[in-house]
């Protein structure tokens, strides 16, 4: 147990307080570690901003959800009603609805904009590779919240979407049509569905979301932030022990943190208030009709921040099991003839990927797509293995590495375009050569990251005062 601290009497009412706190709760000490004396690089640009925004979102998310959830009506036959009653007769009820529409989209342009900074500067690598595990199941729990959240309005698209991912999982060999059963607990999407998609959407996911969010953020403090330069700034320290790159978290990333909330703010309003169906981007407009189990809508198409995955599960047809068959012996092949291994190991090696190439041209393509689509999201945890660059930053990496990641982010838009479209042959084949490019990029990154002629990192941040 601390020692306990005595306080003058003549202190201030707000320090005998805090100190009577302190003496029982950690509660200066948090403060202190955490924000106060938290160092971080002071070199942090405006892609340092989206860590917050996301909690900003997360809070959002939860508030706005327990006020719906006081109106809303998980029931197959009052759902829909119940989102209109809430838009319509609630007070201010259209606000919270939009304000948790938009958020979900919000949620995802920020994570995925997170997400893209931590590839840009290496934050996933050595010591940081638990905060990023820790975001990438982040990724997936949020992943699940939407898809079960856009089930709750009952609407067309919530329906056909849920009945199509779903039904996906039938796919699955021997156990499939059981699993999927278990998921709907019913033979199509019904109220059944609803309820158990609503106690997840509403405590099951977002308590899991919760702690997996904190469990980022004590990694995070544990070994402290990653910079745009990917120095440790932990190397070098002054006489107190901080670092002198470091500057602390309050006030200077309070205020640099609350400029960008201000802009989020205004942009997140402006939707909300002038654009809230966002084109049929946010909300879809055939999620404006009840759902129907005997109309099949003509087009069923993810929300956005599904698409890039979707396309990808589109992609896999029959034809396409050839080239992915060609890619797996091809791999096989190199490694037995070209790899550095023990003779059992490639002996080993060639048996596997003998029983894939069999099992890929066996079992159905529908269930290879799904194999695909689950594929690209959990290639992502391993990318602190995958990354072989001398360097962390991309700031010292060859150009050659930047063009690459640019075409890396235009090929997840077109994915993520194509998702949405309906399918045609051109598409179709774009998407295929999509899949092989994004693959190919995490797959082949142990070769290509240690490629080209590196710049050399400077021992200390670079930083101009602006
Ligand atoms: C609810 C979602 C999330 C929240 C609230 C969140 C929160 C944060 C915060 C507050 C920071 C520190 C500030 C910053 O560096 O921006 C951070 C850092 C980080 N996050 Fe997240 N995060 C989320 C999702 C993710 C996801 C999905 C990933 C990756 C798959 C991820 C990877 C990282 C990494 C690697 C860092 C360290 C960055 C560095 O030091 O350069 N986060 N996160």
């Amino acid at each position: 147990m601390a020692e306990f601290k005595e306080i003058s009497p003549d202190a201030p009412v707000g320090a005998k307080l805090l100190n009577w706190v302190d003496n029982r709760f950690p509660a200066s000490k948090l403060y202190n570690e955490h924000v106060g004396e938290y160092y971080a690089p002071k070199n942090f640009n405006f892609w340092y901003v989206f860590g917050s925004l996301a909690l900003l979102i997360l809070v959002i998310q939860i508030v706005t959800g327990i006020f719906l959830t006081m109106h809303y009506k998980p029931d197959a036959a009052l759902a829909f009603g119940s989102v209109e009653y809430i838009m319509r007769d609630v007070p201010w009820g259209w606000l919270i609805r939009y304000m948790h529409s938009t958020g979900a989209s919000a949620f995802f342009i920020v994570v995925y904009l997170h997400m893209f900074r931590g590839l840009m500067y290496g934050s996933y690598r050595k010591p940081r590779e638990l905060i990023w595990i820790f975001g990438c199941a982040i990724f997936l729990a949020l992943m699940a919240e939407a898809f079960m959240g856009y089930l709750l309005p009952w609407g067309q698209m919530s329906y056909w979407g849920a009945q199509v991912i779903v039904n996906l999982f039938a796919a699955i060999p021997f156990i499939g049509p059981d699993l999927a059963l278990l998921i709907r607990g019913d033979f199509v999407v019904g109220d059944a569905t609803l309820n158990r998609f609503f106690a997840f959407h509403v405590i099951a996911v977002p308590l899991v979301l919760l702690g997996l969010v904190v469990a980022h953020l004590i990694a995070l403090h544990e070994v402290g932030s990653n910079n745009p330069d990917g120095v440790e700034i932990k190397a070098h320290k002054d006489a107190k022990g901080n670092p002198l790159d470091g500057i602390p978290f309050h006030p200077y990333y309070t205020v640099h943190d609350i400029f960008a909330v201000s802009v989020f703010l205004m942009i997140f309003t402006a939707v909300i208030f002038f654009a809230p169906e966002a084109g049929g981007y946010f909300l879809e407009y055939n999620n404006f009709i009840p759902a129907d189990s005997l109309k099949t809508p003509l087009h069923i198409a993810p929300v956005w921040y599904f698409t890039p995955f979707y396309s990808m599960l589109r992609a896999i047809t029959g034809e396409m099991m050839y080239a992915l068959v060609a890619c797996v012996a091809a791999a096989a092949a190199f490694t037995v003839l070209k790899g550095r291994l023990a003779a059992f190991l490639k002996a080993a090696i060639a048996l596997v990927a003998l029983l894939l190439v069999a099992s890929m041209l066996v079992i159905d393509a529908k269930f290879w797509g799904v194999v695909v689509m689950g594929g690209a999201v959990i290639i992502l945890f391993f990318l602190p293995w995958l990354d072989n660059s001398e360097v962390k930053s991309i700031r010292y990496r060859p150009d050659w590495h930047k063009y690459l990641y640019a075409v890396f982010v235009i090929n997840f838009i077109v994915l993520g375009y194509l998702g949405i479209k309906p399918p045609s042959p051109i598409n179709e084949r774009v998407s295929q050569i999509g899949t092989l490019f994004y693959f190919g990029f995490f797959f082949l990154m142990p070769w290509w990251s240690r490629l080209g002629t590196f710049k050399p990192v400077p021992d200390r941040v670079t930083f101009a005062a602006h």
